[in-house]
């Protein structure tokens, strides 16, 4: 099965950046799990959409490619990093290669809730009528305190943590075997 990740961090020891390839390790043997660099995106511009940079052509097709997305999102002010905002924009658009995907969400932050708002508001994103995304059902994963359940090396050490993950992974390649990816209405 090949997914590929949407992080939405540009930061170079990103937290969610360290959740994704702890994930591509861990779950090698059922998942190709491939990070996408849309941190190298320009932003997204309506008079460039026709003919794109090079850079959102290759994601594009690796988009299109794919069985699924996982989208690991940080929390900025209560929502998205403008990082995935601009990506789930570009690829919402002329070749909308997100509509009828089937997505996992995960996100980390330091604070308790673990990027709750911004998974809200990323779900109500997914919905839109170029976005189409489907998400998962159920099967939040909110990695909060993230400082403490990770080592120097950016290993998740949290055992809870870590089996949570593990369930809803296999969830997610249960739920992405039976979803069949659909055309767009629109
Ligand atoms: C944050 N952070 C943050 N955290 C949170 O739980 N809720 C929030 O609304 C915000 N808002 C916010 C705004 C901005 C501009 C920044 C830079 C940061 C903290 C954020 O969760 C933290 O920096 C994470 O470590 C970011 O994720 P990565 O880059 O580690 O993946």
């Amino acid at each position: 099965m090949r997914i590929v990740a949407l992080v939405g961090s540009n930061r170079k020891d990103s937290y969610n950046m360290k959740l994704t390839t702890f994930m591509q390790n861990r779950y090698a043997n059922k998942l190709e799990l491939e990070i996408l660099p849309i941190d190298h995106l320009p932003f997204y511009n309506e008079d460039d959409e026709l003919n794109p940079p090079e850079i959102v052509k290759e994601i594009r097709e690796k988009i299109k490619e794919s069985d699924g997305i996982l989208f690991a999102t940080p929390e900025y002010n209560a929502s998205i990093p403008a990082v995935l905002k601009n990506a789930i924009d570009w690829f919402s658009r002329v070749e909308k290669v997100l509509i009828g995907k089937p997505a996992m969400i995960v996100g980390a932050s330091q604070g308790a809730l673990g990027t709750v708002k911004a998974q809200l508001q990323l779900r109500q994103i997914l919905n839109a009528p170029g976005v189409s995304t489907l998400t998962l059902p159920g099967n939040e994963v909110y990695v909060g305190s993230v400082h403490e359940k990770m080592d120097e090396n950016g290993n998740l050490m949290d055992e809870a943590t870590i089996q949570f993950i593990d369930t809803v992974v296999n969830n997610y390649i249960a739920w992405v075997e039976k979803t069949v990816v659909y055309e767009s209405a629109y």
